[in-house]
């Protein structure tokens, strides 16, 4: 058995893996466990200087996630900084790879967990379950760390497969007011001859930002304006709220009230929180009929011709409860007036700074989960999959043989088949062109295989030579998307001056799209991963093991992006000979064979660099480099071109299914 389950006290069910494995008796082997005077539970094993720990999904840091603590708790925090713990998800998986053996581990629990791998003591991965219960699954007997992910996979199920337009372009911001706004970007993407497929709509849309509701001023036909876009081969997509607005005559709301589908506190009464709309209640996801309820909402959306979401703020993202609030306004009185000094002016400014996204607010409510009245904060970490959850099984019952764009800004394991992430709220930060690159692997383990991250950052302000260089990274993952904050310098790719080059990279994502899509969807179909570390395909390289900057993306090729300002190449590991393709634009490119080992590749700033491997092949779309070509609906009649490195073009074709064309 390759997969063995082992229990720790009773943990509360998940649902995110899909088979029924029966519980060993005893302990987990290898590993030494501890359970301290709070019950809390405590696993660990030693590392080698060797071992390599992947995995946890999407994650600050390195490929290599030694070295640091992680801790499982969805959190709703825009500062994706070096000394953090907790980003929006909770993904409890682990692939521990040392010289003699190849271990993963899921830890499955609601509740929050701290993953100490070599942060206390450089030697030690430890593992701390702060509600003393999980089942824990072991995957072992195999060699090669990408055989223990497909069991990983095929335990937890099949991921979402997105419609395959959503694998072009598409552009975001937070900011765009109305549908004159909308039309506005979408002129200027057809006058600088960039292709588009997607336009996403930020909270601006809604009725005072009330879920399935549409600002009727801003956006005054709203039914015919999704047509007009769909004409110009653009489809809206819509983001979703976990909070509902309470108010009087509001349907959503008066439904949930009536029904009883909000979450309440302790005395019965819903809680009221704030986000963007003012007050809301919280739907619980978790209750199967309020799920359901909640998710026959997005009808409302799907009615008027649109085909893909977003689901924000749903940790959840809390501005204040009015509990809190009422807390925090009584405890400022004892200040006024007073010469606050050093201890009591922190104290102070921790009392207002206590406002938003409080732990303890997440003890004030309850979910009636598995016929149990269960407090939040004991499945804190289901809410935003369970969200997604709510909308997926809709779909699946609204409209079976219809591919919908989803995904969300929180997750769980489990999530993964109801739909993608995209990785929040980073900013416009060298640094984070490459943490983009490496939360993909951790994230294709867990499933999570359409994923990206805000291209060209959501906060701060963009230059030129930044969105050049994450846009030559965001042509390789399945959702490529340019995002950014309101207040923030626009950065729509013609807003700048190189529109050219901005065209071309766009150009080459769509040329590349009938690969990616095809390797996208055999990551899916097999259990597999679409971003993966050099290791996984060399393991015998003791210095592929420790590159952070390059991945594999599919079977053909190796990525290696420029994310250093003012750079005019890089250094690049070749593990094997690889064909260098250097490419200006899909149809302008150079070849040269480099051999095995290091090399400084120069990389002018409209050029991307793609690494072919010896004896694959690279199927490129033919783009018209004309103004014909707009996007993914243009794509289907378009002839291939192969490039091969000793290789046969059939031999790509063989797996290239025609199912995978459904869309
Ligand atoms: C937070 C999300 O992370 C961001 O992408 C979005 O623009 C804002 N909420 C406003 O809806």
């Amino acid at each position: 058995m390759s997969v063995r389950r082992y229990r720790i006290g009773a943990p509360i069910p998940t649902e995110s893996v899909v088979k029924d494995i029966p519980a060993e008796e005893g302990n987990l082997p290898g590993w030494k466990l501890q359970t301290d005077k709070e019950g809390i539970v405590s696993l660990s094993i030693s590392m080698t200087p060797d071992t390599i720990v992947y995995g946890l999904g999407e994650t600050l840091r390195g490929i290599n996630k030694r070295g640091w603590l992680y801790t499982s708790n969805c959190t709703d925090d825009p500062h994706h900084w070096e000394d953090k713990h907790s980003l929006y998800a909770a993904h409890n998986f682990l692939l521990i790879v040392s010289e003699d053996s190849c271990l993963g581990l899921y830890v499955d629990t609601p509740g929050i967990v701290d993953f100490d791998i070599g942060y206390s003591r450089i030697d030690l991965l430890s593992i701390r379950l702060n509600d003393g219960a999980a089942d824990l699954y072991l995957v072992d007997g195999f060699s090669a760390p990408r055989q223990i992910v497909r069991e990983f996979r095929s335990l937890i199920g099949q991921s979402y497969i997105p419609p395959r337009w959503a694998l072009g372009f598409g552009q975001s911001r937070w900011g765009y007011r109305s549908a004159d706004d909308i039309r506005e970007v979408v002129t200027k993407y057809e006058e600088a001859g960039i292709p588009l497929d997607m336009m996403y709509l930020d909270i601006d849309y809604m009725e005072r930002f009330k879920d399935f509701t549409i600002n009727r001023e801003t956006f005054p036909d709203f039914d015919q304006f999704v047509q007009e876009m769909r004409s110009r081969g653009v489809r809206l997509v819509p983001i979703i709220d976990a909070g509902v607005k309470i108010e009087e005559g509001y349907s959503v709301y008066e439904e949930g009230v009536q029904n009883g589908y909000f979450c309440r506190k302790e005395n019965g009464e819903y809680l009221t929180a704030a986000v963007w709309p003012g007050r809301v209640h919280f739907p619980d996801f978790l209750n199967e009929q309020a799920r359901a309820w909640f998710g026959s909402q997005y009808r409302f959306l799907l009615d008027k011709g649109i085909e893909g979401f977003w689901n924000d703020m749903n940790e959840p993202a809390i501005f204040y409860t009015e509990d809190h609030l009422k807390e925090v306004f009584e405890g400022i009185e004892q200040y006024r007036d007073k010469n606050l000094d050093i201890q009591s002016f922190f104290d102070f400014k921790s009392l207002v700074g206590s406002v938003d996204n409080n732990p303890e607010d997440y003890k004030r409510f309850y979910h009636a989960y598995h016929g149990r009245k269960i407090r939040h904060d004991k499945v804190h970490n289901l809410y935003g999959y369970y969200m997604t959850r709510a909308a997926g099984e809709f779909f699946t019952r609204h409209c079976p043989d219809k591919r919908i764009l989803m995904f969300s800004r929180a997750s769980y394991i489990g999530m993964h088949r109801y739909g993608g992430i995209w990785t929040g709220d980073n900013r416009s930060w060298w640094s984070h062109i490459l943490l983009n690159l490496q939360q993909m692997p951790g994230l294709n383990m867990c499933g999570f295989i359409y994923a990206g991250a805000d291209m060209g950052g959501f906060g701060a302000d963009a230059t030129e030579d930044l969105v050049l260089r994450w846009t030559a990274l965001a042509i390789f993952m399945p959702l490529m998307r340019n995002h950014s904050a309101r207040g923030t310098r626009r950065q729509e790719l013609y807003q700048f001056t190189q529109t050219a080059a901005f065209r071309n990279l766009v150009r080459l994502r769509y040329a590349l799209l009938p690969y990616l899509y095809s390797e996208m969807m055999k990551a899916i179909l097999q259990n597999d991963m679409l971003m993966i570390p050099l290791a996984f395909e060399y393991p015998a390289d003791h210095r592929a093991a420790h590159v952070e900057d390059q991945l594999l993306v599919g079977g053909s090729i190796m990525i290696a992006p420029v994310y250093q300002q003012n750079a005019e190449g890089r250094y690049v590991y070749l593990p094997e000979d690889m064909t260098l393709l250097r490419f200006r634009s899909p149809e302008d490119f150079d070849r040269e064979i480099l051999s095995a080992g290091d090399h400084y590749v120069p990389c002018a700033l409209h050029e991307v660099l793609v690494f072919l491997r010896k004896g694959h092949v690279l199927p490129l779309a033919q783009i018209p480099d004309d103004d014909t070509f707009r996007g993914s609906r243009d794509l289907k009649e378009l002839p291939l071109q192969y490039l091969a490195f000793d290789a046969d073009p059939a031999f790509y074709e063989m797996y290239r299914d025609e199912n995978f064309e459904r869309n």
